[in-house]
């Protein structure tokens, strides 16, 4: 393991991420109120969460407190342990191994990479192609399913298989499940418990509460063990865990909104089609467009005030969702008008011009 002081400086960098709205307020001199933001997969309908009972802020978290209980529930299994967003768990992991070889998709989640890199770990590079063939020479497998940010999937089984093969010489399978909670049917969630299993769960995307930052690590008890004594106590606050508690409860809400979230995916797949932006991949949260006119197209609509991510390699762009129909009519007319304007040629039209040019290449 390396210390912070031996971490390059390229590494000890922040990845970037989307949702930097006042950074895109300066940058196109729009006011922030006037943005709309589309550069995350969070869900713009999360969970609305009620005043909180005055204990909640007063008295520190305490962890038989119901949580546990209704999160085993809602994923399927008691074999879990709560952390301050899966971010924290994402950022624990690496230091569990001794350095050794991580296979990952690419593109991907960059926080994971970031994390097992810069703690000494080789980051193996993969396609959902590859993934099979490269398997016998990694240590740990790590999926991001679906992924964030093409969509690509993995079925349960194909994912069991591996871990199967993985765990037989002391190897893990780390899956984060960030934006799996639409389609409960597709995770692997109820299998934890087995040795060299790691399911990560967020209750910043589907539920919408990426500002109270809380998330789940499923593992077996060992690896729970050790992950809650690097947590250390009130890892997450108690206000955060009422919040938590109650939104895992409320199954009306979550069976709605799987249902709201299917016809809005849809409908921005649609959408996204009917102005030559087919998707190539996507969720119930996000549309992944990839195009050479990626960095026109985000600076046409940024000019009229909608954020959308960028991404690199490959060219690419990733839509969330609009809010209210207000939003979606004018993500409607921005992509139109941009269109129309150009007639193929994205990056025409009047508006602030973004001072500095440095789009993001990591999800
Ligand atoms: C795939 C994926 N995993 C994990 C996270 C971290 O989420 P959180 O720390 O809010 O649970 C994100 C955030 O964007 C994500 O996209």
């Amino acid at each position: 393991m390396s210390s912070a002081e031996n971490i390059p400086q390229h590494l000890a960098l922040p990845v970037p991420h989307g949702g930097r709205l006042r950074q895109a307020a300066r940058d196109y001199g729009i006011p922030l109120a006037q943005w709309l933001d589309l550069s995350t997969g969070i869900n713009p309908s999360g969970w609305p969460v009620p005043p909180l009972p005055p204990q909640c802020w007063q008295r520190l978290p305490e962890d038989d407190d119901g949580l546990l209980e209704v999160a085993a529930a809602y994923y399927g299994t008691p074999q879990l342990w709560p952390c301050a967003g899966s971010q924290q768990a994402i950022q624990t992991l690496p230091l569990l191994r001794a350095p050794c070889r991580v296979g990952m998709l690419q593109p991907s989640y960059a926080e994971h990479a970031h994390a097992w890199r810069s703690t000494g770990h080789a980051v193996v590079p993969l396609t959902a192609d590859t993934v099979a063939a490269q398997l016998d020479a990694l240590d740990v497998l790590l999926l991001v399913n679906p992924n964030n940010p093409t969509g690509t999937r993995c079925t349960p089984e194909q994912l069991l298989a591996w871990h199967a093969r993985l765990a037989a010489r002391g190897g893990w399978l780390v899956v984060d499940e960030a934006f799996m909670d639409a389609t409960p049917q597709h995770s692997i969630a109820a299998h934890s418990g087995a040795a060299g299993l790691i399911v990560l769960r967020s209750l910043g995307k589907f539920f919408g509460l990426a500002g109270v930052r809380v998330g789940f690590v499923l593992a077996w008890p060992q690896l729970l063990q050790r992950l809650a004594a690097a947590f250390g106590p009130w890892a997450v606050n108690h206000p955060a865990r009422e919040v938590a508690r109650r939104a895992l409860l409320d199954s009306p809400w979550q069976h709605a909104m799987r249902h709201q979230l299917h016809e809005q995916g849809t409908r921005l797949a649609a959408l996204l089609h009917q102005v030559g932006l087919t998707p190539c991949g996507g969720t119930t949260l996000f549309q992944y467009v990839t195009t050479p006119e990626a960095a026109a197209v985000q600076q046409s609509l940024a000019r009229q005030g909608i954020l959308v991510r960028r991404f690199e390699q490959p060219a690419a762009l990733r839509f969330g969702l609009p809010g209210d129909e207000v939003e979606w009519q004018r993500l409607e007319v921005a992509l139109l008008s941009a269109a129309a304007c150009s007639a193929g040629e994205w990056a025409c039209g009047e508006g602030p011009v973004r001072r500095e040019d440095s789009a993001p290449t990591t999800a």
